[in-house]
């Protein structure tokens, strides 16, 4: 299982990374070209100041960066914020005490999803087309995996997480190798995609955070632990897949 987990991890992180890759290639040839009859300027002081991206650079940011991955992370969100309100009625009447824990990990969600509504409102990108499924789907995961009982819940959020938090890393890795690659060149990238990086590494961070919360409350008791973890996540990298066409 694990190999083909590994696989399928490094299958995906291919595909994104090599759009990006193949598109940054095509910019590095403009940016060459560009660096080497624009040279890095020197201000009054003696420092170098750096050139704004060019036209294509921005295009690239605006289309393969922030269209594809803003609105795979918003529909990510919106069905994390699903999956938690509908485990909670089930989870809380069996355990009480689990719900402050849901309340948290529910609110740090929803601020995601607000965040990324924000970052898809500022950047005119259209939501997924299949938002109406992925909200069914996310819902009676989380219902159903909550009526199988807390261990099989925390499973679920697990296998979520995981995925969740594989996918931030590879957008938060492909960034900073871009930042780093045009700054080589002399370009100065701007505060906004800095800002970017660092919201998308908070979020990692929480979703992480409630990875450790799962497996604390024993999400590897589920019964079967591994078909359960295997379907869902299977299911997660089929919906980031399918969110970053249509
Ligand atoms: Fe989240
Ligand atoms: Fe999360």
């Amino acid at each position: 299982m694990a190999p083909t987990r590994c696989l399928a991890r490094t299958v995906r992180g291919l595909t994104t990374r090599s759009m990006c890759a193949q598109a940054a290639r095509s910019l590095s040839t403009t940016s060459s070209n560009a660096a080497s009859s624009t040279e890095t300027t020197t201000g009054f002081n003696g420092q170098k100041t750096r050139k704004p991206l060019t036209k294509e650079q921005r295009e690239f940011l605006a289309s393969a960066v922030s269209t594809i991955q803003l609105r795979v992370n918003q529909a990510g969100e919106l069905a994390a914020t699903l999956i938690y309100t509908a485990q909670t009625p089930p989870l809380v009447r069996q355990h009480p005490h689990l719900r402050p824990l849901l309340k948290h990990m529910y609110d740090q969600e929803a601020a995601h999803l607000s965040i990324f509504n924000t970052l898809l409102h500022r950047h005119r990108v259209r939501p997924t087309a299949l938002y109406p499924l992925w909200s069914v789907l996310a819902t009676g995961l989380g219902w159903s995996t909550a009526v199988m009982g807390r261990e099989a819940a925390m499973a679920c959020t697990e296998a979520v997480e995981t995925e969740i938090g594989g996918h931030y890393n590879g957008q938060i890795r492909t960034l900073l190798e871009m930042i780093a690659e045009w700054e080589a060149q002399g370009f100065e990238v701007g505060g906004e995609i800095r800002d970017l990086v660092s919201t998308l590494r908070r979020i990692r961070d929480e979703e992480l955070e409630h990875l450790d919360h799962a497996v604390e409350h024993d999400a590897k008791k589920a019964e079967p632990h591994w078909l359960l973890t295997g379907v869902i996540r299977a299911g997660c990298r089929g919906a980031i897949w399918v969110s970053e066409r249509v």
